[in-house]
């Protein structure tokens, strides 16, 4: 198993776009993953698609479980569902996420000016999710500005990751799954500097339609001091 020894990642909405990448990755790098679905045969669907990808290191290595169960399961659990159902995702798992961190993707995109910056009033989706929790779960955000169907591919993603939250360890523990991910990931600071990321991700779609490209990304430069 690769990671912290048998520590388990539950994705609650593991069966979307960017839940399955992130969940390919590190099944990859060896990870025991749970994946969360608002109905168990969908989990269990999305699970067998992970098990002929990546055939499992051994018969435990992955589990489909409804989100509260998982949410329960996980040792690190991923929210990867659409921003407008952030809260009501957390709203059914809260009391399993005490002591935990939770890695929070949500993009506060409002269809159909998705490439207008559109933030809610908390000022982020990932303060908006810390503030609903409050300070027993540790919020880190990261992962807003990478496109899903890179993850599942074989490539080499050349976007970087902005990691954000309250707590040092949290940020550290997150940047290092990042990099078993094979992405390079950065300390961007505390839970209101995820507003920068998430706004990030309309821009870099207005990039992605004026330049004519795809997967526009960012990517942090600088010498060693
Ligand atoms: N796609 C990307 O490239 C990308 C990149 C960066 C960040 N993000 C962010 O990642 C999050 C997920 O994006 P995605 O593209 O993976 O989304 P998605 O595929 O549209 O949906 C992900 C999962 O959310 C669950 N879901 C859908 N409607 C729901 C509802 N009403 N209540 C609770 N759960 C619901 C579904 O799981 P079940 O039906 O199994 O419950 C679905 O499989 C978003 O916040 C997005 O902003 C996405």
């Amino acid at each position: 198993m690769g990671g912290d020894g048998d520590e388990i990642i539950a994705i609650l909405g593991g069966t979307g776009d960017l839940g399955t990448g992130l969940a390919m990755r590190w099944a990859k790098a060896g990870h025991r993953i749970v994946i969360g679905s608002r109905t168990l045969e969908k989990a269990q669907r999305a699970v067998a698609e992970l098990e002929r990808a990546n055939p499992p290191v051994d018969p435990s290595q992955y589990a489909a479980l409804e989100n509260p169960a998982a949410a329960a399961a996980g040792d690190i659990v991923v929210l990867t569902v659409p921003a407008a159902h952030q809260l009501s995702t957390l709203e059914s798992v809260r009391a399993c996420l005490v002591g935990k961190i939770l890695i929070d993707v949500t993009v506060p995109l409002v269809p159909p000016r998705v490439g207008t910056v559109r933030l809610p009033e908390e000022g982020s989706a990932g303060k908006r999710a810390q503030d609903f929790l409050g300070s027993e779960v540790r919020v880190v955000t990261a992962f807003q500005n990478i496109a899903a169907h890179l993850l599942k591919e074989d490539v080499t993603v050349e976007c970087d990751v902005l990691v954000c939250g309250n707590k040092r360890a949290a940020r550290q523990r997150v940047i290092d799954l990042a990099a078993e991910a094979g992405l390079a990931a950065w300390h961007a600071g505390p839970i209101e500097n995820s507003a920068a990321a998430e706004a990030l991700t309309s821009v870099l779609i207005q990039i992605n339609r004026r330049h004519e490209i795809a997967h526009s990304g960012i990517k942090i430069v600088g010498q060693t001091r």
